[in-house]
Formats: C-alpha cells, sequence, structure tokens
C-alpha cells in the first residue's frame, strides 16, 4: 500500500477564476506596476523568466525581454564559453539610437495611431506633419487618461511639442553619451532628437540605457562550480540550479558549497512540486525556489515514469510550505511557477502565488526565440515574412539530450523525457507581451490591488466545476467567428 493517496485532484491554472476586489479611484490599469522582487539583490520589472531551454533562450531572446524588464535564463546545455559569451554581449549592450522610428501624420485617427501602437508594441508614436516636421507624442498612457473618440484626429490625443513633458534637442549629431546624459539630468524616458527644423531624425529611450538582466542555468554535475565563476565574472544577475527533481542532497550540495564561495550573485533551485521538497529546500537556505514538474509544453515525464504533478497544485502546495517557513523563521522565500503557463489568464493565477512565472511555449513562439523558423511547406526560413511555426524542443528530448537536468550522468541510462516538435509562429515578442502585460495589470486593477505583493496578499481566487469551467472559461453556445 502506498504510503499516501490523495484523492483530490490535481488542478491547473485555467480552472480557476480571481474574483474581484475593490478598486479605488487610483487603481486603474496605469496605476499598477508589475514589479517584483526576487531577493534583496534582484528586482525585475516584470515577472517573467524565458525557460532554461535550448529552443527558446538564447542570445535574442535574453535581449527582447530583457529590454521589456524580464529575465532570459540561459540553459545549461550550452557551453560555458556559449553562456559566457551572451551574458558579456547582454551586459556590454548600449544604447543605441532609433534612427527610423515608427511615426504618423497628424491627420492620423487615434484608431489609426492605436493600430500602430498594437502592431509594434511601441507605447510612443511621434506626430510629424508632411515635411516629418515633428508635432508631438502620442503617448499611450496620456490617451487612457483622456476622453477622445477613435476617429478624432491624433493631434486631439497627443502631447504637443513645446509643453513640457516633451523631452527634446535640436543637435541631430548628438552622441550616445550626450544623449544618455540628457536623459539623466532632464529625468525623462526618451528623447526627441530634431534638426534645426525641428524636422524628427532620431529617438532615443531610458530603458535602453538601464543595464539588461540576465541569467544562467547550472547543474549539480562536475563542471558547476566553474560555470558558475565565469558566469559571475561576466556580470550574470542570476544563477538558476535547473534540475527536474530539485528534492533531493545533490542541490542541497551545491547549494551549501554556493554559499561557501561567496558569490554575490542570487541562486534560485528547483524544481519541487511537494511541501515537504519546497520545506527542505529553505530549511537549506534556498533564496528562491522554481517549482513545477511534468506540466512543460514539451514534457513527457509524466507519461514515461509517472513522476510528476498538475501545475496548480504543485504550487499551492509550495505556496502552504513559504507561508509556514516565513511563519517560522520570518524569512521570505520567492517562488518561481515553471511549466505549463501557456497565457495571460494563466500567469494572473500562478501570479496569485507566485512572484514570477518561467515560460517556454510562451516564448518559442516570437521571432527572438532560438528555435527554428519554418514557413508554410515547413522548410526552414530566414525570411520574416515566410515564418509560420517555429521548432521547440525539450531539455530531456533527443535532440538536446541534457542528461544532467534529468539526473544522468552517462548517455547510457538516457531515456526521453522530452519531445521535438513545433509551435504556431507569432512574430516579435514586444507587441504581444506589452499586450499581455495590460490584460495582468487590467486583472489586478479588478481585484483592487496595485502590485504583485498586494495580489499574493489579497487574491481570492475560486475553483470552478468543470461544467462552470465550460460557462466561464470562453465564449459559449455560440458559433464563434474566426479568431485569428
Ligand atoms: P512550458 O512553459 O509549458 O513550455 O514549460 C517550460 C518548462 O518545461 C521548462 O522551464 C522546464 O522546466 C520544463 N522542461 C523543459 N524541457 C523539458 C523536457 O524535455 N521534459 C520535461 N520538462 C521539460
Amino acid at each position: 500500500m502506498a504510503k499516501k493517496i490523495i484523492l483530490d485532484p490535481g488542478r491547473t491554472f485555467s480552472e480557476f477564476c480571481l474574483l474581484t476586489g475593490h478598486t479605488k479611484r487610483q487603481g486603474t490599469i496605469s496605476d499598477v506596476t508589475l514589479q517584483t522582487k526576487l531577493t534583496d539583490h534582484l528586482t525585475l520589472k516584470l515577472p517573467l523568466l524565458s525557460a532554461a531551454m535550448t529552443s527558446v533562450t538564447g542570445y535574442e531572446m535574453t535581449l527582447a525581454l530583457g529590454k521589456e524588464g524580464g529575465l532570459g535564463i540561459l540553459p545549461a546545455r550550452l557551453t560555458v564559453e556559449e553562456q559566457v559569451d551572451i551574458v558579456r554581449k547582454i551586459k556590454d549592450y548600449e544604447m543605441g539610437f532609433v534612427s527610423e522610428p515608427i511615426t504618423a501624420r497628424e491627420d492620423a485617427t487615434v484608431e489609426e495611431v492605436l493600430k500602430l501602437v498594437e502592431q509594434f508594441g511601441h507605447s510612443k508614436i511621434p506626430i510629424v506633419d508632411r515635411n516629418n516636421v515633428f508635432s508631438g507624442m502620442f503617448i499611450q498612457q496620456h490617451y487612457w487618461e483622456i476622453d477622445v473618440a477613435l476617429q478624432d484626429p491624433v493631434a486631439s490625443a497627443m502631447i504637443p511639442f513645446g509643453t513640457q513633458e516633451i523631452s527634446a534637442c535640436q543637435k541631430p549629431s548628438i552622441t550616445v553619451d550626450e544623449a544618455k546624459k540628457l536623459l539623466k539630468s532632464n529625468r525623462q524616458r526618451y528623447l526627441v532628437v530634431l534638426d534645426d527644423l525641428n524636422r524628427l531624425v532620431k529617438l532615443a529611450f531610458q530603458k535602453d540605457i538601464e543595464k539588461i538582466k540576465v541569467g544562467a542555468a547550472i547543474t549539480t554535475f562536475k563542471g558547476w562550480r566553474e560555470r558558475v565563476e565565469a558566469n559571475v565574472e561576466a556580470g550574470v544577475d542570476l544563477i538558476v540550479v535547473d534540475t527536474s527533481d530539485a528534492y533531493s542532497d545533490f542541490v542541497v550540495d551545491v547549494m551549501k558549497d554556493y554559499k561557501k564561495m561567496g558569490m554575490p550573485t542570487p541562486l534560485c533551485v528547483g524544481n519541487v512540486i511537494t511541501y515537504d521538497g519546497a520545506m527542505y529546500l529553505m530549511q537549506k537556505g534556498a533564496d528562491i525556489v522554481k517549482v513545477g514538474m511534468s506540466s512543460g509544453s514539451i514534457c513527457t515525464t509524466h507519461r514515461e515514469k509517472a513522476t510528476g504533478r498538475a501545475p496548480m497544485t504543485a504550487l499551492i502546495e509550495v505556496g502552504k510550505a513559504r507561508e509556514d517557513y516565513l511563519q517560522k523563521s520570518g524569512r521570505y522565500v520567492s517562488l518561481i511557477m515553471d511549466g505549463g503557463i501557456t497565457c495571460s489568464a494563466d500567469m494572473i493565477i500562478a501570479l496569485t502565488i507566485a512572484d514570477a512565472v518561467m515560460m517556454g511555449y510562451y516564448f518559442n513562439r516570437f521571432y527572438e526565440s532560438a528555435g527554428e523558423k519554418l514557413d508554410r511547406g515547413g522548410q526552414v526560413t530566414r525570411d520574416e515574412n515566410q515564418m509560420a511555426s517555429v521548432v521547440t524542443w525539450g531539455e530531456g528530448s533527443i535532440r538536446a539530450k541534457n542528461l544532467n537536468r534529468y539526473g544522468h550522468v552517462t548517455r547510457k541510462t538516457f531515456f526521453e523525457e522530452g519531445v521535438e516538435g513545433t509551435v504556431p509562429y507569432l512574430g516579435r515578442l514586444k507587441p504581444t507581451l506589452k499586450n499581455d502585460m495590460m490584460k495582468i495589470k487590467a486583472a489586478l486593477s479588478n481585484a483592487g490591488c496595485l502590485n504583485l505583493e498586494q495580489l499574493r496578499a489579497n487574491a481570492v481566487i475560486e475553483l470552478n466545476s468543470p461544467y462552470a469551467g465550460k460557462i466561464v472559461g470562453d465564449a459559449h453556445d455560440i458559433a464563434m467567428k474566426d479568431r485569428s
């Protein structure tokens, strides 16, 4: 007889609804922040990590996600040299000017400009006249706060050039260093560079001068110390001990040795799925714990060896361990939910407990992911206009054979725990990401929360029956118009 048989079924994110809370006047979408503090030394603007998967996270994904405020985790499957090279490139990434900004003409409608915002994911669109003379800036946040109709000319929704909020300089030859200084001194988020006739030349953005963050995965196998040392020296912001099952002596040994090495970089360990596993790691000093097993989009772990747990149940149990540990020790341990999060609604439910989410499938679908891009005929293509799908594969697949993540010392014991496949291509990351972040902010606003800390403290979530799930989960009882 098994020691314990749990008959309550495991749960996933989409089975829950987030209930509404009291939304205050100062609690609208634009008042909400998604910043998350993972440790005293690591705060992210967005609670998002891209999975340490060779088909997902390389230089391009780390850069694109890092620019938006998330964190790419470079897979341990890469060689130390490959990881370090990317970390250096990310840390050395220098702001450049946007020399051909997307603009709109003064006589465009608000609706037309909103389409550009949606298509390119830029929240600021310079408005120019027919001679490219700068007349003002359309700023999404400002638009939310004013009362204009979609068919109104954008001039009525922009912040006109000449007002204090517009930060501009008439020096087309301005250097990056000068722009940096100017941005710092006038505390603006952007700088519009004009020529002497006020024609738009280029733009510079504050967020491009902040250092982009990057993380690197290690395993518990020989060579991890050298990997850590090289990455830390290159300036990595987070080390992730990436194992499929972290409730083990091996992970704790690494954690202890890591602390002895006196490394300044925060360490995340995972993955665990049980109360006991999480409590064990926390008691042994874990700063950040990663949660999840068997729920990844490419994962066949449960099919092959029955291990794993439904992701929301795993998170709830680990969340309980975190609460109990906090009560006893006074130490708050951050949680990262990893695997099975596919959309903004999943993220929202996960963030009622977790401090951040890690995703593979979600990021795999974008231009910046590391997977090959295929055209409609299934041929590899580099032509952005032809891209229709993206190749994905798990770290436990034959293709990646990340032996150490799954505890295999030699190839002889290896068996597949992941598959290779494709996911639909969605274009560049930024527009979809911005849109999804907006949805998360809207949910927080509905729940009466201004930030993720308040969400974790005050969220009320409710499980649906399968019948209720059908009614609340999506539109129903109608013939659906094509959504694509
Ligand atoms: P996704 O967001 O649902 O695609 O899940 C991503 C997560 O799946 C990763 O961060 C890993 O924790 C996990 N994972 C990656 N590769 C494999 C595999 O081959 N087998 C099982 N799990 C995997």
